[in-house]
């Protein structure tokens, strides 16, 4: 399974920041807010990695993480997303790199308290399909949002008024390589994007979208006040921690500092 960071987009909703910089490369606690999605590809056993870029600073990336040996890693892929064409748009990119394989999707401004590894096995039993995560949240309109019934999805919306759950659909996706042509079938939405629960809506319509809840906490960081909200949760607990069981058995969080 390949490992792709979407980290495009021009981050407006930062600005000024975003003026000068990269929202990917402002800092989350203590380190560039691109470090936590590579580490959740890295700790779920993924190391062949592509990170889609765009907007402001792209070569600073380069910089920053260089071909990935700080990760461990032996190599790192770049591509660079023009415009801010949506999240679909900048995952259309990595088709020739994914080669008719699997892709893990993480987005550049999602960070985790624990990790993905057993979504992920999870995922590899299935053998087509696509398989998202979701978490709890208590402002679901900010968020795709599932409509459930028991452990089936009928659908997902994008940040409606009136959510039919008070679930979020968390910016984790995995997806099989016809992913790459439900994207070329997509229309931008009403505010110009083509959209990732358009793609995740394909998937539930033909059958074949699973999902897993996602255990300790999640929170994207592409406000004000989600990034302060991110900063505080990385400084009290830590990201990315490989030893974050599942919560039904024994959690075991362990404090970073
Ligand atoms: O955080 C999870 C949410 O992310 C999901 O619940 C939503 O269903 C999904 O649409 C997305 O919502 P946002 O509106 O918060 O996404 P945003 O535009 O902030 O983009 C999130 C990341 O995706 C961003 O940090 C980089 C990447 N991206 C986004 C766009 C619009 C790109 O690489 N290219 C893009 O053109």
């Amino acid at each position: 399974m390949k490992g792709v960071v979407l980290a495009g987009g021009l981050g407006s909703r930062l600005k000024p920041l975003t003026k000068v910089t990269n929202k990917h490369l402002l800092p989350v606690y203590n380190q560039p807010m691109i470090y936590y999605p590579i580490n959740t590809l890295i700790n779920a056993g993924i190391a062949d990695i592509m990170i889609v870029t765009g907007g402001n600073s792209a070569g600073d990336f380069l910089k920053l993480l260089g071909n990935g040996k700080s990760f461990g890693l032996k190599h790192l892929n770049y591509t660079y997303q023009e415009g801010e064409g949506g999240i679909a748009d900048a995952l259309s990119l990595v088709e020739h790199f994914a080669d008719d394989e699997a892709v893990c999707v993480v987005l550049g401004d999602n960070i985790i308290e624990g990790n993905i590894k057993t979504a992920k096995e999870d995922y590899e039993r299935q053998d087509k399909g696509a398989k998202i995560l979701l978490k709890k949240v208590h402002d679901p309109q900010r968020f795709g949002v599932p409509e459930l019934d028991g452990s089936k999805v009928l659908q997902i919306e994008e940040k409606p008024e009136k959510p039919k759950s008070d679930y979020a659909v968390i910016g984790i996706y995995f997806y099989d390589p016809t992913v790459f042509d439900i994207i070329k079938t997509l229309e931008p939405s009403h505010r110009g994007e083509l959209e990732i629960t358009d793609v995740n809506n394909h998937y539930i319509n033909s059958g074949t979208m699973t999902w897993n809840e996602l255990d300790g906490w999640w929170t994207d960081a592409g406000t004000f006040e989600s990034l302060l909200y991110a900063t505080n949760l990385v400084a009290e607990t830590g990201a990315n921690n490989l030893e974050l069981r599942n919560a039904k058995g024994n959690l075991t969080a362990k404090n970073a500092k």
